[in-house]
């Protein structure tokens, strides 16, 4: 018998098998790689923060006993009709179209029993989300789809999508298959034809003109509602300079693990700086400018618990936004459809092909017998439960670092474990006194 020792089979990490696999799929059909949700590559995130907590040298807050507010106020600036919430976490801007009906609405009555804002999305404004939605923000986007004056008005705050994270500089698709006969009414296009949203405004080309759409858009609704400019996380800096001066109320800024619809998968992975890189410059910006807190920040892009929340407020943000983690909630890529994930080629964790509309969930699909496995009310009592939880681990950190407010939390509660991290973040390594990366982005 042979006694010659084997070694063990090795996978390259330049040729891995997804890699393999995904030059064998470009090889058999000639097309990229779409798909659903947003990075999937490790990048520096929340996960590598820490807070440190009270002791001797700070004072910590009684849980039972002592207040831990959690409320915000968005659109200060010029709206005369700002948008008061309970808590700081709100809904992100999610397509109807890419959403059912039915978890549209769910989003809705969600976000209401938790006392947040819903957003609508690519696609217009549907009946049973404005009527599900005590506070419902209206998105007004580069492909204008189903984009309604007055709709503008039945809105609570209108928030101009310049970017996302998942593509910065890019635009969604909607494929045929959820195109159906009202979603192609709502966006004037044709049924079951492939779509692609627009990378950018047809009306303006920079911030000059940005300026007289804000300026358009207040007198349309009276300079009642807050207006919101969404970037996604290219040059944060900047580009929330440029926003703040445009006339923005309040900046949303959504880092590269911000979830979408579809799109390439190259985008996904490749373009755009992680969530946690793009904080600390945007709040940069807002402080050189003077209006850090009077020109609110809403960041999002990967944000899952209560303490990815506290880690965004404590760098600056005053709220974040949800998107994958509500639709995750509502029973998105739920481990009781795992035969029918097979069926797909897929498990219930990796499924991203939400833009083929054959989603087991009944969540990101327009076909009316999936749409049927998604009960509306039951998905808004679980969003509801999650939205709570997130509240409640939030005041939890923010109490035991001796905060009334979730927004006296601060980047001094904060150390990171990873060099890279604490440069983005603007925190010490954990352990020493040292911020790498300071005096300049
Ligand atoms: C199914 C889906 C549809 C989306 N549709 C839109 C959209 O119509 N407009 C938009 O600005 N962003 C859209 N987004 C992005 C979200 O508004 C948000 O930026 C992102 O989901 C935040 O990251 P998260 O998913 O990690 O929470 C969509 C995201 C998802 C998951």
């Amino acid at each position: 018998m042979d006694k010659t020792p084997q070694t063990l089979p090795r996978e390259s990490y330049t040729y891995s098998a997804s890699i393999n696999s995904e030059i064998r799929r470009a090889a058999d059909t000639g097309i990229y790689d779409i798909r659903g949700g947003g990075a999937k590559r490790k990048v520096p995130s929340f996960d590598d923060l820490l807070f440190l907590g009270a002791s001797i040298s700070r004072y910590p807050l009684e849980g039972y006993r002592e207040r831990c507010d959690t409320s915000v106020t968005l659109g200060t600036r010029f709206a005369k009709k700002p948008i008061e919430l309970k808590i700081p976490v709100t809904i992100a801007g999610m397509s109807f179209g890419a959403l059912s009906g039915p978890a549209k609405e769910a989003l809705g009555r969600g976000a209401t029993l938790a006392g947040t804002s819903t957003t609508t999305g690519d696609g217009g404004m549907t009946n049973e989300e404005r009527g599900h939605s005590e506070k419902l923000v209206y998105q007004y986007l580069p492909s204008r789809y189903g984009m309604n004056p007055n709709d503008l008005r039945r809105a609570d705050a209108i928030e101009i999508v310049v970017g996302q994270g998942a593509k910065p500089g890019g635009g969604g698709m909607l494929l045929g298959q959820k195109i159906t006969e009202r979603v192609a009414r709502m966006r004037n296009l044709p049924i079951g034809i492939d779509q692609r949203s627009a990378c950018r405004h047809p009306d303006w080309t920079g911030p000059d003109d940005l300026e007289i759409k804000i300026l358009e858009i207040r007198e349309i609704t009276n300079w009642e509602k807050p207006i919101y400019i969404k970037i996604g996380g290219a040059r944060p800096y900047y580009d929330t300079a440029l926003a703040v001066k445009a006339g923005a109320d309040v900046v949303v800024l959504d880092g590269m693990q911000g979830g979408t619809a579809a799109t390439q998968d190259v985008f996904i992975e490749h373009v755009g700086q992680p969530t946690l890189a793009c904080i600390r410059p945007a709040v940069k910006a807002l402080q050189d400018l003077g209006m850090h807190r009077k020109v609110q920040l809403v960041v999002s892009g990967g944000i899952r618990s209560g303490a990815d929340v506290a880690k965004a407020l404590a760098l600056g943000a005053d709220a974040v936004a949800i998107g994958t983690a509500a639709l995750i909630a509502l029973g998105e890529n739920d481990p009781k459809w795992a035969a029918e994930y097979d069926t797909l080629g897929t498990t219930a964790d990796a499924y991203d092909d939400w833009h083929e509309g054959k989603d087991p969930a009944g969540i990101t699909t327009q076909d009316p017998e999936l749409m049927k496995r998604f009960d509306p009310i039951e998905g808004a009592r679980k969003l509801r439960n999650f939205l709570a939880v997130m509240t409640l681990e939030c005041q939890t950190i923010a109490r035991a670092c001796g905060k009334s407010h979730v927004h006296n939390l601060e980047p001094e509660d904060l150390c990171s474990l990873t060099l890279e991290a604490a440069a983005m973040a603007g925190v010490p390594l954990a352990g020493t006194s040292w911020i790498p990366g300071q005096g300049g982005f």
